[in-house]
């Protein structure tokens, strides 16, 4: 049986800001379902990528003081380069300045307009620049844009429309007819709301004059498309629409992940836009609620911007992305904090999943030379406990709930199971089995079906925690060649292999401390001190960028005429030269055999005529300098980080 491709897009992101975890949770959510739609055996297609075009990118270029080129091929490398770092395997990345998207963009553009349905009028009408759109008055609140806050201002000018409400109809009874077209159910309904009203035709042109970075109109190149109809079209551009094998292949199964902040484009625009073009529509529009953080909107004002590669480098990948997999209804918005998801890793991966391994795994080698259990036949339907039976029903809950998106359905009934296998260790209590050489049967049954659990639990768990999937199955003893990650077939208990000799038990998921952030300790302080931040706060990314190496001093001189610094010759790995302020607190005599650390990837720059390549680290204290140094001797050119 040939199964259905299955094709996912996120939103392609805005340039003007760096990622943030909203846009991590779009990408994973969509890379977890090409995992489980891998394990039903489906083609998968994930497409993600970058929108870099419209006047909020030049704005942002300015402020950055970049030209706009140079400056959305960084911001996008940024999000490419966010991907591979959570384990999010998409197989194409399209961005709105190639020019194989710029040509599908005309080509729409001129079909449509070809067919009748672009026309030329004078508007005049309340334009929020912040969002680069007209709005009508009802649309407003007290007068201003919902989003920006901000009161529009009225711009009178000729413009090229789409004639959106030609097809308003038609998208009703669609949307009526597609009960799960837009899902949940509440934006199916909000849509439905918003067609009650007279639809306008869409502007979808900026005069050249205004707005230089976009892509000009194919049939009156004193205009540039409109972001939006730009931007939508990346989901066939990236497929080689119209006559690409991919767009011929994975289209017709087309399903985007959106927030509820880009409903209406995709909700409204974007299937107008398909109609007249003449293009089928999508076949699911799945919207997402917002990530909240303790219960306000992330802003780059509020500074409460989460940074996923912070929080998979604090808290580890796999339990990040069971965070929020579990953690948010898909649909409603949730709140994000540290210290829920410390005490999601705690309870959930820690303690019920963590443990189940380590107690099997530990009992196993005790009591089995570390090896996978013989068992005799019949010994484990004997064994007292219907785990079979309870596995096949979690998987079919399981598969239903991923199917529909509500992923922490799925992984709570995951977890059901795991804490059944938990009591089930407690009731069997193998410990005491142990003591009995006439239980020795009852006990390899017990542990062998424990085995045989986890290893469900190992294929269930693949779309959410890909890395800890395969550590499991590598501590259960199983066949890494074996398609383990596949629904067909996975409730059958015949997966171990007896006689497997393991690894040595490890812990899935240390427990976590948690340790209060700064500003919750300035809080408790007693004197209500907290320590300042000598500095402004800086993004990782840059600390990143310091290349910090361990050098030895193989020589230090004084330079002729200088008072404050000393010449040092250093191994790190080459020999280099550094000129280091140290001279009134450090004789050169005492300063050779010394381990420093050295900022090796500064500029060159010339001190006292001696050309310093690095700079040493010192702290500073009371105004002198107290060179680092490293506990014990390390290699020179060894990485600090
Ligand atoms: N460029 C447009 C989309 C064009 S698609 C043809 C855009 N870009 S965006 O950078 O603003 O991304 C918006 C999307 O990022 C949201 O729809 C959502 O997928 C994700 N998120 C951004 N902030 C978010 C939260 N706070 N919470 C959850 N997801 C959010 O709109």
């Amino acid at each position: 049986m040939t199964r259905n491709p299955f094709y996912i897009t996120t939103p392609i992101y805005y340039v003007n800001a760096r990622p943030h975890l909203g846009h991590a949770y779009t990408s994973l959510v969509a890379d977890v379902l090409c995992r489980f739609h891998q394990m039903k055996r489906q083609e998968t297609f994930l497409l993600t990528g970058t929108d870099e075009h419209g006047d909020k990118v030049v704005q942002a270029a300015k402020a950055e003081g970049e030209n706009p080129r140079t400056y959305v091929d960084r911001i996008s490398g940024l999000f490419r380069d966010l991907l591979p770092r959570l384990n999010v395997r998409n197989n194409d990345f399209i961005r709105t300045t190639e020019p194989r998207h710029m040509a599908v963009v005309k080509h729409v553009l001129q079909k449509i307009y070809d067919r009748g349905d672009i026309y030329f009028s004078e508007y005049e009408g309340l334009y929020c620049f912040g969002c680069e759109r007209f709005y009508t008055e009802h649309e407003l609140e007290d007068g201003k844009c919902p989003d920006h806050e901000t009161e529009p201002e009225r711009i009178k000018e000729a413009n090229y429309f789409f004639k959106m409400s030609k097809y308003q109809e038609w998208l009703i009874d669609h949307v009526q007819s597609h009960p799960d077209f837009i899902r949940p159910s509440r934006y199916r309904n909000e849509v439905l709301a918003f067609l009650k009203d007279p639809l306008e035709d869409l502007c979808i042109s900026r005069p050249k004059s205004r707005l230089e970075w976009g892509i000009p109109l194919p049939f009156d190149d004193r205009f540039v498309t409109y972001v939006w109809f730009d931007a939508l079209l990346n989901y066939v551009s990236a497929l080689g629409y119209p006559t690409g094998e991919r767009f011929l292949k994975f289209w017709p199964h087309a399903q985007h992940i959106v927030a509820k902040d880009i409903l209406k484009p995709h909700g409204i625009y974007w299937p107008t836009m398909l109609k007249a073009a003449g293009i089928p529509v999508y076949q699911h529009l799945n919207v997402h609620g917002y990530w909240n953080v303790d219960k306000s909107k992330m802003s780059k004002s509020l500074k409460n911007v989460v940074d996923p590669l912070v929080l998979i480098q604090s808290y580890g990948l796999d339990a990040c992305r069971y965070f929020l997999m579990r953690e948010m209804v898909f649909g409603l918005d949730a709140s994000f904090s540290e210290e829920a998801l410390v005490a999601r890793i705690n309870s959930d991966l820690a303690n019920d999943l963590g443990n189940l391994f380590s107690r099997t795994l530990t009992m196993t080698h005790k009591y089995f030379k570390g090896r996978v259990p013989e068992t005799a036949p019949g010994a484990r339907d004997k064994a007292g406990f219907h785990l079979e039976k309870a596995a096949r029903e979690t998987i079919s809950e399981f598969e239903q709930a991923m199917a529909s998106f509500a992923f922490r359905k799925a992984l709570e009934s995951v977890w059901e199971f795991i804490n059944q296998m938990n009591k089930y260790i407690d009731v069997t209590a193998p410990w005491m089995l142990a003591k009995e050489p006439s239980q020795r049967d009852l006990l390899a049954a017990v542990l062998s079906n424990l085995m045989e659990g986890l290893a469900i639990v190992s294929a269930l768990i693949y779309p959410v925690m890909p890395d800890t999937a395969r550590t499991m199955q590598k501590h259960l003893g199983l066949d890494p060649r074996e398609r383990f990650f596949e629904l067909d077939g996975l409730g059958s208990f015949s997966r171990i292999r007896p006689g497997t000799p393991l690894p040595k038990v490890i812990s899935l998921f240390p427990r976590i401390e948690w340790k209060k952030t700064r500003a919750e300790s300035a809080e408790a302080a007693p004197h209500g001190e907290a320590l300042k931040p000598v500095k402004p706060e800086i993004d990782l990314e840059i600390l990143q960028k310091l290349d910090l190496r361990i050098a030895t001093i193989l020589k230090a001189e004084a330079i002729p005429g200088a008072k404050k610094v000393l010449a040092l010759e250093v191994d790190m790995g080459e020999k280099r030269t550094v000129v280091a302020g140290i001279a009134q607190h450090y004789r050169p005599q005492d300063l050779t055999g010394k381990q420093i650390v050295l900022a090796a990837n500064l500029k060159p720059a010339k001190i006292m005529g001696v050309l310093s390549q690095g700079m040493l680290l010192a702290a500073v204290d009371g105004g002198k300098p107290v060179v680092l140094t490293v506990d014990q001797p390390v290699k020179p050119g060894t990485s600090v980080t």
